[in-house]
């Protein structure tokens, strides 16, 4: 399949050291791809190069055969949503207003949103399922809420690819499937490419098509969760041991520390 972001000898550094070395990595049109690795491994570091917040030192990095340090930022704002790691809202903004900012690449300077503006940020609302919050204030909401009004803000950027760092931490069970749940619809009901950090192995596991396993800055494996989560590379890469479990062959594997 055609990759809508294609990363080939990327090296990053902050001042001297190195944390990102040599990636190469593919990531296909319309996959749900999640990054996992230990703490400081390089995960948001990576996700920031992809969006060009943070530049490379060395490699390419192509957004639709683009280099992405050549697209306007509102043309990648177009094609890139993101939703940062633990996002903290810290003005009283009504929901309606934080979903409604993500409207910003589509208007021009002094421009206000109009009917068509209003018409994306509700439906985007609905398929997230935060248009009933949207007269709280955004301090007022739980975790959960707020990370989906946050998906529910990218989304109206009517991307082609939805960046997330660690949707999930902080959740309980209950709104971590939520969560994932809805990125897998967006993922295959609105072909939206996902890439996504994340700690829990079991969910990544279970909802990604493919998963890259990073360690120290480099890309260990990047294959299927099948190929991937292997007890060796597990305990490489996080120096514990588990047990791998399938409840049946067309299961995912399940990891269980021993
Ligand atoms: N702004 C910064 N300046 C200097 N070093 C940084 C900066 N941000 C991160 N680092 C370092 O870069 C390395 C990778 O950090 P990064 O945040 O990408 O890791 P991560 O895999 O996302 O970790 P976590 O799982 O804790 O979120 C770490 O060693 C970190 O200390
Ligand atoms: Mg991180």
């Amino acid at each position: 399949m055609k990759p809508i972001v294609n990363i080939e000898n990327l090296h990053f550094k902050y001042d001297e050291a190195e944390i990102l070395k040599a990636i190469d990595l593919n990531v296909p049109q319309g996959s749900f791809l999640s990054i996992l690795g230990p703490n400081g491994s390089g995960k948001t570091t990576l996700l920031k190069n992809i969006c060009n917040l943070l530049h490379p030192h060395k490699g390419s990095i192509m957004i639709e055969d683009k280099e992405v340090e050549r697209i306007k930022y509102k043309n990648l704002a177009r094609v890139i949503a993101v939703v940062h790691q633990g996002t903290d809202v810290q003005f009283d903004f009504a929901v309606y207003d934080v979903v409604m900012m993500g409207r910003f690449p589509y208007l021009k300077r002094f421009q206000t949103e109009g009917k068509e503006d209003e018409r994306i940020v509700k439906k985007a609302m609905e398929d997230t399922s935060t248009w009933e919050l949207r007269d709280k204030s955004i301090s007022e909401i739980s975790g959960g809420e707020r990370q989906r009004v946050l998906i529910a803000r990218a989304l109206t950027q009517q991307p082609k690819v939805l960046i997330l760092d660690e949707p999930i931490s902080h959740l309980d069970i209950k709104y971590q499937i939520e969560i994932l749940d809805l990125c897998k619809t967006l993922n295959k009901e609105h072909n939206i490419t996902v890439i996504t950090t994340l700690h829990d192995i079991n969910m990544a596991s279970r909802y990604s098509d493919y998963i890259v396993l990073l360690e120290k800055g480099n890309i260990r494996k990047m294959d299927t969760p099948e190929r991937v989560l292997t007890e060796e590379n597990i305990e490489e890469v996080y120096g514990i041991k588990v047990d791998l479990i399938r409840r049946n062959e067309n299961e995912r594997p399940i990891i269980i520390p021993k």
